[in-house]
């Protein structure tokens, strides 16, 4: 039989993809997001840590972002829009981001000094004032201004923090140093950070999350959805500054049109605090795919599922689980047509990536 669910109609539409490494995760993601992008009419985002949404954003004529320091295509972390906050002040949620994102390049194990965040948040208001004089692109700041602003001041810590972000100003690692470029509006918009390397790629992540989030917010105020695919979603609870930020997400989302989706194999990473489990508890829909036996036992207490249940996550086949929605819990078989477009460009297995969708 179909299965049709509408996730907007849950409590919550937060939504987890859980299974070993090959089960089907990031295909059930892909089969989820074509039949968004036919079916309704709201906007999508992906976060791509392995590159491999490609052939099917390009397919549906979407924007494939790649982050790397050999691209040309650019996003920057300082880009604002009006309806940025809950707030009154979108600023401070900016300022937030970009205290999260120096701690990253130049925090220790202890993070910030607090001489330094005084320092950082002063020069994020004066950097902001000629923008929101004029709000047009060619006054949004870059990183660059940051820096030159912080070399301005007078305390000795500005300078410490200045030089920590000179080599993502001016040297070899400037790729967040350019006003964006890419058209981040486009409907359906894919950020592939394949290629950035360890260090790059958490503050790859965490400028991704917060390009999401100002998606999210501009898309509430003109009515719409957001639906926001994080793969590989390990990879951001793994780090601090991602993790609190994924959290957030997961929190306030729903109030502004946002529906995310976390994909991931490891089960355990998602009980590792008790913010993470917030996750955890705040998502009314789960596709448990073939889980290892470890995951299957911390599941089934989490879930309270029965032995006859956990037999459908236990060596099944790809695309085969347990779907959990709302409070129905549904066995399903997905024997998705090998012979169709749509499946060339959503599998991975190779000799079977179709040679268009290859590039
Ligand atoms: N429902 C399905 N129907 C047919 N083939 C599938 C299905 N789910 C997965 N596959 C096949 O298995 C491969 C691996 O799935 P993938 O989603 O990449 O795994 P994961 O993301 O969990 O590591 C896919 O590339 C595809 O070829
Ligand atoms: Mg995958």
């Amino acid at each position: 039989n179909l299965i049709m669910v509408d996730r907007k109609k849950l409590k919550n539409p937060n939504g987890l993809i859980l299974g070993t490494p090959g089960s089907g995760k990031s295909f059930s993601a892909k089969r989820e997001i074509a039949n968004a992008f036919l079916v309704t009419d709201d906007d999508i985002i992906i976060n791509d840590p392995e590159g491999e949404y490609s052939p099917l954003v390009n397919r549906l004529k979407g924007q494939v972002i790649k982050i790397s320091p050999n691209s040309t295509q650019f996003i920057n972390p300082m880009d604002i829009n009006a309806n940025y906050s809950e707030e009154d002040n979108p600023l401070s949620l900016k300022a937030d981001l970009i205290l999260s994102l120096c701690e990253l390049v130049v925090g220790g194990k202890e993070g910030l000094l607090p001489v330094e965040k005084t320092v950082i948040d002063r020069c994020v208001h004066l950097i902001y004032r000629k923008y929101f004089a004029n709000p047009c692109p060619e006054n949004m700041p870059i990183l660059e201004d940051l820096y030159n602003a912080l070399l301005q001041q007078d305390e000795k810590e500005a300078h410490h923090v200045a030089t920590a972000l000179e080599i993502y100003v001016k040297g070899s690692l400037n790729l967040f140093n350019h006003r964006t470029n890419v058209n981040v509006n486009n409907r359906i918009v894919c950020y592939d950070i394949k290629e950035l390397g360890k260090q790059m790629k958490k503050l790859g992540m965490l400028i991704v999350q917060d390009q999401v989030w100002g998606r999210v917010t501009a898309n509430h105020s003109s009515g719409k959805s957001t639906r926001y695919y994080m793969d590989e979603m390990h990879l951001l609870l793994k780090e601090e500054q991602t993790a609190a930020y994924s959290v957030e997400i997961w929190k306030r989302f729903r109030k502004w049109g946002g529906i995310p989706t976390g994909l991931t194999q490891n089960v355990k990473d998602l009980l590792s605090s008790r913010e993470v489990e917030n996750i955890f508890e705040n998502s009314d829909m789960i596709i448990m795919l073939n889980q290892a036996a470890g995951d299957r036992q911390i599941l089934a207490k989490q879930l309270n599922i029965s032995p006859h249940q956990l037999s459908y996550v236990t060596h099944s086949g790809e695309g085969e689980g347990l779907l959990f929605f709302g409070n129905v819990i549904l066995p399903f078989v997905d024997r998705f047509p090998t012979d169709l477009e749509l499946y060339r460009i959503m599998t991975t297995k190779l000799g079977e990536v179709s040679e268009g969708a290859q590039k």
